[in-house]
């Protein structure tokens, strides 16, 4: 890991692997709304496969094999993994959906411009400090080729949970031992700084609802 907030993520990463190990399939297996937007931003664009983080067991990565995508699912729990491989061998997906262990505090696995596209629901929304969350969307930037896509969803601001939550330093903010960050559009805008930015909406989803943004990024051409 490249900067502080060490203890922290130890921490989250542990209760992320407990949350997993107590509840099998936390997410359930509905696809989320980003995951619909990205499978239709993706496929107008004549991409057909993804790079997602923070997959947690899967329930995009196979909604997305379904619809033809080849995905490589990473996330920080090995115990989410698990399931997630268990998943695609008894779906018959394991040809489709790859998984690897992947702390994004970490530079990215593939090399420059390797990736068409890569997809991250509430990923980007945890633990992060500023400083990561920048030097992330950087790796990502790196990854991607020309012309690729980078779709996020992340908690909004805007979510009437986000005043009940404890502030921490650096806008992060603790509820029952989760932390994480509520986006603001100053924040979005911030990230798409060297990057065309084709859509950001706000929405509603869950049961009570959350609200959210959803992101879309491209990396531009290069000028000819
Ligand atoms: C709210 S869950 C979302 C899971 C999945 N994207 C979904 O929507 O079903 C957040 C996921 O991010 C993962 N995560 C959190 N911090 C991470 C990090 N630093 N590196 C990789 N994965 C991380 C957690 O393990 C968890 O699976």
């Amino acid at each position: 890991m490249k900067t502080g907030h060490v203890e922290l993520a130890r921490a989250q990463q542990e209760r992320w692997q407990r949350a997993y190990v107590h509840h099998p399939q936390l997410h359930g297996s509905e696809p989320s709304a980003a995951a619909q937007w990205a499978a239709e931003v993706f496929g107008a664009a004549g991409i057909d496969d993804v790079l997602e983080l923070g997959a947690g067991h899967g329930r995009d990565a196979f909604f997305l094999a379904r619809q033809g995508f080849s995905v490589h699912a990473t996330d920080f729990s090995e115990s989410a993994l698990d399931q997630l491989r268990l998943e695609a061998q008894r779906e018959g997906l394991d040809d489709r959906v790859t998984a690897a262990l992947h702390d994004v505090r970490d530079p990215l696995p593939p090399a420059d411009a390797t990736v068409n596209a890569v997809f991250a629901n509430l990923l980007l929304n945890m633990a992060f400090s500023r400083a990561e969350l920048r030097s992330l969307v950087s790796e990502i930037y790196r990854v991607l080729c020309p012309g690729g896509l980078f779709v996020y969803a992340v908690w909004s601001a805007d979510d009437p949970c986000a005043g009940h939550w404890q502030e921490l330093e650096e806008g992060l903010a603790v509820h029952d031992g989760f932390v994480g960050r509520f986006f603001d559009q100053p924040l979005i805008q911030e990230l798409a700084d060297r990057w065309r930015l084709d859509d950001e909406t706000p929405y509603d989803e869950g049961p009570r609802p959350l609200r959210m943004w959803r992101v879309t990024l491209a990396k531009p051409e290069p000028q000819t």
